[in-house]
């Protein structure tokens, strides 16, 4: 597989998909061929997916349950988008990958790390992210961010507590720290400009090698 796959993460707000349009941009502008797409979805079941699992009246979903949406999700989204685009040789850019699930459902509510590194192998074939992105923000300003955006709307995830989300963030941060070579940390607290040419000078460097 010839292409590159690239992931965004970070807490929620800390404004991954903003950036990401812009570096999918600026890869076009140099002749790349972009395919841009984000977790839970990318492809019509995923997005089906994605609906069932942010649903804010859904406040009874057990935690394993939370994993293997997920994970379902994450399955026929690799299959089905992002091995083709590989094959294709194209830039992947995509908002969210197994990281969040490592943030969000190990460090925020406690689930063994090792128990979703089993249920997602099955879900990921293999296929890594050759660069990720950690935008660090704190929390606080993330949901303020959101909560602006979405005029108070926030989905079941978003809805957990400042708490949840601090250990979200030092889930982050701890993925970054173990994974040095492949995740690099983007300070979002930064203008739209500033942060666009740190993320741009984290894929060159990557591109050059
Ligand atoms: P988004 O709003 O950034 O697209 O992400 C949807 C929400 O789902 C966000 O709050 C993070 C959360 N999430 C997880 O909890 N686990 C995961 O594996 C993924 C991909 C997202």
């Amino acid at each position: 597989m010839t292409g590159i796959f690239i992931t965004m993460e970070g807490p929620d707000g800390a404004g991954k998909t903003t950036q990401a349009k812009l570096l999918g941009q600026y890869l076009t502008d140099r002749g790349r061929q972009v395919v841009f797409t984000r977790e839970p979805g990318g492809t019509r079941i995923s997005e089906a997916i994605r609906q069932l699992v942010l649903d804010p009246t859904y406040g009874e979903m057990a935690d394993k349950t939370e994993i293997l949406l997920y994970a379902a999700a994450r399955a026929q989204h690799v299959r089905e988008l992002i091995i083709p685009a590989l094959e294709e040789g194209k830039v992947i850019i995509c908002d969210r990958f197994i990281d969040s699930t490592l943030a969000y459902q190990g460090y925020g509510r406690g689930i063994d790390p090792a128990l979703i590194k089993t249920v997602n192998e099955m879900a990921i074939q293999g296929v890594k992210p050759h660069l990720t992105l950690v935008f660090d923000l704190e929390p606080g300003e993330g949901l303020e961010r959101i909560k602006e955006r979405q005029k108070g709307e926030v989905d079941r995830l978003e809805g957990e507590g400042l708490a949840f989300h601090q250990r979200v963030r030092q889930g982050f941060l701890a993925i970054a720290r173990e994974e040095e070579q492949r995740c690099k940390v983007v300070d979002a607290r930064k203008s739209l400009e500033q942060v666009h040419r740190q993320v741009v000078q984290l894929v060159e460097a990557y591109l050059k090698g």
